[in-house]
Parts: C-alpha cells; structure tokens; sequence
C-alpha cells in the first residue's frame, strides 16, 4: 500500500489565525490527505503549535498568563479550530512537547558532531528595565535614512532600508519603551550551513517535479550568498527548549534555548512520535515513517506551507537532517502557496481586518469557507477574498448546483416512487453519454488532485456537479413521469447514483455535506472510484434512502453587505 507523510506549516501560537493562514497550508494539505485517503493510501498527516519565539512570550504577557498556561489555552483554541474546519490531522501536536525537547536537543548534538556547529560572541542590545536581550524586531526608533520615527531595528518600515539596531536613532524597547539600553556580548551557537551548499543544491536539482514557486524561492536563496549564511540557532530566552548537546549540558550555553525556527520544523517528526504515544504504540510506529533505515524508504513526505516558509524547509531544515548524517526522511515535495488579500488588502491582525477562523465559523459552516477557499487557492498568484466573491461561490456553486441538486432529485423521488431507488426503466443514450463525459472528468480530477493542483480541481468538480444539473434539465423526470414513468424512473435512479458519486468526490473538500449526502443515501463504500459506469450502478433498485435537509443556505445580499461592513476594520 502506497503511504504519504503530509505535513502543514504549524501554526504560530499566539492568536487564531485569519483564512489567509488557513488556505497557505492547513486547508490544502487537508483535502490532499483526504484525497489520498479515500485512494487507499496510508496516510499520515501531521500538523501542531508552533510555540516558541519572542511573540509568544509577549501575547503571554499581554494577556497577564504564565507563557506556558498561555500556550496550552492557545493550543486548545487551535485544536478546536482546526476541528470546527475539519482538518483530519492524525495529530496535533506542539513544538513544546518533550518529544520535541528530546529531538531538538539530539539533532543539535549530532550537528556539533558533525564539526557543523559553531560558537559565536555576538554583541546585542539589553534592556535593563525588560530584563532581557531585544530580538532587533523588537527595538524601535527614528530611521537614519528617512526620519520615520518608528522604524524597527532590522528594517524601516517606512522606506524598507534593512537596518543594524545600532543605526537607529533614539533606539528603545518596543515592549516597554524604555530607552535604558545597553550592548552586551553574548555567545551563540551558529549552524555552518554554508559548508552544506553544494549538498543543498544537488539535492535541490535533483528536484525537478517541484512548482517553480518553490524552486524559484530555493535557487534565490541558494544562489544569492545571503540565504546560505552560517546562522545563529540560539536565543537568550527564557521560554524555549533548553540548549543542551543530547542529553547533556552544553557548556557555556546555560540559560539559553534553541531559536524557533531550529525546533519548530523538528516538531514534524516529534508530533509523529506523540501521535504514537497517544495511542501507546511503540517507537517503531513512528520511525516507519521518518528512519529510512527503518521503513521509511518508501514514504512519500509532502509538505504544504506558504511561500515565506520556502527557505526555511528548502535550506535550513534539510541542512539540519543532512548535517545530522543519521538516515532521516527528507521531503520529496514541497507545495507552496501565494498569499490571499482580503479585500484587495492585507488581512491585519492588528487592525481586526479580515476574517479569522473563530469569526468564520460562527457566521457559517466550515463547507462554505472550505468551498471558497479551495476554488480560489492562491496557487499561481495572490488572490484577493470579497464577500461578494464569497456569495457567488456559495450561492452559484454550493446552492443553485449542488444543493438544488441534491434537492430536486430526493424530493422528486419521494413524493413520485417514494424514499427507494426506482426500480423500472433501463440507463439510455442520455445516460451513456453522461457517463463517457464524466469518466473524462473523473480522470482529469483524479489527475489535477494528484499533481496537487487544487484550482483546477475545483473547478472540474464544478463542472462535475453541473453535468449532473443539466442532464436532469434535459431529461426532465417531472415532464416524462406524466407521459413515460419507467423512463422517469431510470432518470431518478441514474441522478441518485449520480449525487452518491459526487458525495465521493466532493468529500476533500467539502466533508460535511458529503457525509450528508452519503449517509441519506446509505452509500457503503465509499472508496475514491475508478469505473465511473460501475460506480452509477451501485444503488440497486429497491435501495432506501432518506431525504436530506437543505444541504446549503443562500447568502442574500443584505446580509453580504453587513458582513462586509462588519469585517472592512479600521
Ligand atoms: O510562518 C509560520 O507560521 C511558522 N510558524 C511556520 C513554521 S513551519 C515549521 F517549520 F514548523
Ligand atoms: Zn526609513
């Protein structure tokens, strides 16, 4: 049986995150794995918090908890989020498991092995009235170039100069404001990346099936000097995994943790080992999927992210694993996604301008949002949400298609032959037809859901449910019961078969109301299908059924336009 690890982006802790999150990573990957699943795959899909990092500690602050009480609550928000979404994660973890402590803490040991780490005096800011050192991000002041009187001390924001924190002006703690700073030598561990370049790029040419978004980003990074530099993997912070070499201290590093972005993509793996504790298997149950001396080797990895993650799982995190020089599982493919605007705008947490998970679904079901989005993935370039993009989606597709489809064909049944398959009749020319067309479509589906090409399958599932809308148009049962009723009859029982068919495709992405589907239908199996002509046979003549409720809401206008009004910020 074939067997694929999927893993999406984790997630930062600190707050819910807006649709444009949820369609850079976790939505996509969700539908792959459902996909797969319904293939006969085994399926791994893994997801979790990422915890650590100076934001965390300041959202904990600013929420007056304890930052490891915050990120639990957080972790509990998120999970019933990703939940309401329907994202079948096998497991959601957190990057501040002891899992993760114990993985972070090996890697870094068998890279200090390797001769590929190396120890750094750096000189930093402190602020003495914070009590600790200042990320750059995190110190404020006026910008030497245009005189902006809020520049951070890595870039300007207002004129974009990438900035040193000892260029600005005035320089103070953006937590606190204090001006009482100081520099202060302090050592750090950095990774020697650069000696790995030419193993990066060799293993980055070798892959020539990845979307050029990704490769695009790797090559700039690779090639431009800058993105392969040796680089700080050590924080002075408090909350973070301990820097340790394996399970001993690291001499000269107490106090300090290893930097976000080292642990975080171990977490993959760690969240694998936490799954297999939560269900008390054994290391093995794990290490199958990512030890390729241990089963792995025929593991297929994909792994979904938005485009700013690129360097980080095309440089750094397989510098991490190929420096380890144990047989870890590198990732065989990497699916990345531009980013969706709200509005023509950014979605801005600050400005409370966008939609958020939580916001989403209190407003409607998670099919709506998973309809819109998947239809609209930013796969080739930015797309832009609007409401009244949101309402067509919802009220053409989901409603007019679908739903009234769906609609038309149980209520027609029933109040003509009752809730049963139909049994007269004989499947005609119309039908045949119908059936060679959707066979073509049913490949091309299959094919776009493969090459993970998610627009363009949206799309044929579309014109999937829309197939079945206009043959029934044609063929129209309530005309011919009148005149022909057995011919009404095999009309019905071809258009149930068909709505039990496109329960099965629909279901990556619009779970829920697959399952309704299915479940009025008592459909059986419901395996991703490969005869379209075998597949609207099976509800035999005489099968039951049960009439569902109305499947999807329509959106009217007034209600679209308080909603944009409601979420437009500012
Ligand atoms: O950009 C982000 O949201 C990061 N939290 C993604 C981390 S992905 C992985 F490396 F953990
Ligand atoms: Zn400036």
């Amino acid at each position: 049986m074939a067997r694929t690890l999927i893993t999406s982006a984790l997630p930062y802790i600190n707050g819910v995150k807006h649709l444009g999150n949820l369609v850079g990573s976790q939505l996509p990957a969700d539908v792959y794995a459902r996909f797969l699943r319904a293939r006969g795959h085994e399926v791994m899909f893994i997801c979790a918090t990422d915890e650590h990092g100076t934001p965390a500690e300041l959202a904990a602050a600013k929420a007056g908890e304890p930052v490891a009480d915050y990120c639990a609550r957080m972790w509990k928000v998120q999970k019933d989020l990703a939940d309401g979404f329907r994202l079948s994660f096998d497991h959601f973890g957190r990057s501040s498991s002891e899992r993760n402590h114990r993985l972070t803490q090996h890697f870094a040991a068998r890279l200090h092995e390797a001769g590929l780490i190396e120890e750094v005096w750096e000189r930093q800011v402190y602020s003495i009235a914070d009590g600790r050192f200042l990320p750059d991000r995190y110190i404020e002041g006026t910008c030497p170039n245009c005189g902006y009187e809020r520049a951070r001390g890595d870039q300007c924001e207002n004129c974009t100069k990438q900035l040193d924190p000892t260029d600005l002006i005035n320089p103070r703690s953006a937590i606190s404001g204090s001006t009482d700073l100081e520099v202060r030598e302090t050592k750090h561990l950095y990774l020697r990346q650069s000696l790995m370049r030419d193993r990066l790029r060799e293993w980055i040419n070798s892959k020539t099936d990845w979307p050029v978004l990704t490769t695009s980003i790797a090559h700039k990074w690779l090639d431009d000097g800058e993105g392969l530099q040796d680089r700080g993997i050590t924080r002075d912070l408090d909350w973070g995994i301990p820097v340790r070499r394996g399970t001993e201290p690291w001499p000269g590093m107490e106090g300090k943790v290893f930097y976000v972005w080292f642990d975080a993509p171990i977490e993959y793996i760690a969240a694998t080992a936490e799954w297999a504790d939560a269900h008390g298997l054994d290391d093995s149950a794990w290490e199958r999927w990512w030890r390729t001396d241990r089963g792995a080797e025929d593991v297929r990895y994909v792994q979904f992210m938005g485009k700013d993650n690129v360097p980080f799982h095309t440089l750094s995190f397989p510098a991490t694993i190929l420096g380890s020089g144990e047989p870890w599982k590198l990732v065989d493919y990497i699916k990345s996604f531009n980013y969706l605007n709200y509005d023509g705008g950014k979605f801005s947490t600050s400005q409370g301008r966008g939609v958020f998970m939580d916001q989403a679904l209190e407003i409607l079901p998670a099919d709506y949002w998973r309809w819109w989005l998947i239809a609209n993935v930013p796969e080739s370039s930015d797309a832009n949400f609007t409401w009244e993009s949101f309402q067509a989606g919802v009220n053409k597709d989901l409603a007019d298609v679908l739903g009234n489809f769906v609609s038309r064909v149980t209520k027609f049944c029933r109040s003509r032959f009752g809730e049963a398959v139909p049994e007269a009749g004989e499947y005609g020319p119309e039908e045949a037809a119908v059936t060679e067309s959707l066979a073509a479509r049913l490949a091309a589906l299959t094919a776009q859901l493969e090459a993970i090409e998610l627009r363009k399958a949206a799309a044929e599932l579309r014109g999937i449910w829309a197939e079945g809308n206009e043959y029934l148009q044609r063929a129209a049962p309530w005309a011919e019961f009148r005149t022909d009723p057995d011919r009404a009859a095999a009309v019905i029982r071809f258009a149930l078969n068909l709505m039990r068919l496109y329960g099965i495709l629909s279901r990556p992405f619009i779970p829920d109301a697959s399952d309704t589907i299915l479940r009025a239908l008592g459909a059986g199996d419901t395996d991703w299908p490969e005869d379209v002509a075998a597949e609207l046979q099976k509800l035999r003549p005489g099968h039951g059924f049960t009439t569902p409720d109305l499947l999807f809401a329509k959106l009217d206008d007034a209600r679209t336009a308080e909603l944009a009004a409601r979420f437009a910020g500012g």
